[in-house]
């Protein structure tokens, strides 16, 4: 086991981290990587599965800190490849937040490129047709999940709101708003916890029934789900300045800080059993809350921000001292233990590209970068 001593050296795991960015960009090439298991080795998922912009996020950011061009050319073409698949059948849905944002919008914001902008652009449109007016809410799937509604699309709204800053057209905005106000009152409990799915009448827009999805129970606490909301009712707030959001995100943080188990690092639900000593754990839960954590702290004055940053540093102090794959250099991944669906026994201690993303983010993020992806 790893460890870095008790004082916390941002700028020296920032190092390690980059040497590790740079391995995993000689070896995952041009895949586009979801999941690796006990060989380290990512696979290569179809473009339009949700995951699919945080390999190119990654690049983005290893861009941005150090200049290198090596990590601008690695990352360039994945939004002309994802636009090009969505001009084709695709399965693309409520997730082009996640695709767009770490991809087109991005390179746009580093670059410059208006092609990046022009297809972020095109993806807010997308995801603002998914609006459904009488129950305000972002459709999530597609098929005939017409109704429903899942706390993931949190993280998605920063696409809506960067979409009304560059266009000037307030409505994408707008639909952000409302679908953040729906998440307050149909989502986040009073406690803290967070359902994953609500499904509503797609016609009337009345609250139909609220399901487990990739939590134990439609009354458990999700861990990656809490970490979305935490992250998304941030991002919100500083996109709208609006009080309700803020005032939700600690809600949902305190409820995730008082979950954790003794090292930080959440197990995948956090009421999934009596007895949590056993369930696996959700490695990306710890790395999306850390980095909403980091989010929460610059949004509030210095004194009670603080408190946040550092729950955000002891969270990714255990992530790099006990989950990564800092001594293997032949794994393709750094962070393992990830959760991805433990319902339906998908991907259960594995290593998921979106923990990788959002470990490598905070770190940056403590390390002064300041050009935001979400
Ligand atoms: N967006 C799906 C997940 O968090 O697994």
């Amino acid at each position: 086991m790893q460890t870095v001593g008790k004082g916390w050296d941002a700028a020296a795991i920032w190092e390690r981290t980059l040497k590790k960015v740079s391995l995993m960009n000689a070896a995952i090439g041009g895949k586009s990587p979801h999941v690796a298991r006990e060989d380290g080795k990512y696979d290569d998922l179809r473009i339009d599965w949700w995951t699919s912009g945080f390999w190119p996020g990654i690049l983005w950011i290893a861009y941005d800190m150090t200049g290198e061009e090596r990590y601008k050319d690695a990352a360039w073409s994945w939004d002309e490849r994802m636009e090009q698949h969505m001009l084709r059948p695709n399965s693309f849905d409520h997730d082009v937040g996640f695709q767009f944002l770490p991809t087109a919008v991005i390179k746009h914001r580093l670059t410059g490129d208006e092609d990046g902008e022009r297809r972020g652009l095109f993806a807010a449109n997308f995801l603002a047709g998914r609006f459904n007016l009488n129950g305000k809410f972002i459709r999530a799937w597609n098929s005939d999940m017409h109704g429903w509604s899942i706390i993931d699309t949190a993280m998605n709204l920063s696409l809506l709101y960067w979409a009304s800053q560059r266009s000037g057209d307030p409505r994408f905005g707008q639909i952000a708003t409302a679908h953040a106000d729906t998440v307050l009152r149909h989502f986040i409990r009073e406690d803290g916890s967070v359902r994953h799915i609500v499904c509503f009448d797609p016609n009337t827009g009345l609250f139909d029934e609220a399901l487990g999805g990739q939590g134990y129970a439609p009354d458990s606490g999700w861990s990656r789900g809490t970490a979305w909301a935490l992250y998304g009712m941030a991002n919100t707030f500083r996109y709208t300045a609006d009080r309700a959001y803020l005032r939700a995100a600690q809600r949902v943080a305190h409820y995730f800080l008082a979950s954790l188990p003794e090292d930080s690092v959440p197990h995948w639900d956090f009421r999934s059993a009596e007895q949590l000593e056993g369930e696996p754990r959700d490695s990306s839960a710890g790395a999306i809350a850390a980095s909403g954590l980091l989010e929460l702290a610059e949004l509030l004055p210095a004194k009670e921000g603080a408190v946040y940053r550092r729950a955000a540093e002891r969270i990714l102090q255990s992530l790099h001292d006990n989950y990564a794959t800092w001594d293997d250099d032949g794994s393709e991944a750094l962070l393992l233990h990830g959760t991805g669906h433990k319902p339906a026994g998908q991907n259960v201690d594995v290593s998921l590209i979106y923990g990788d993303y959002f470990f490598i983010e905070a770190i940056a993020k403590l390390n002064g970068w300041k050009h935001r992806i979400f």
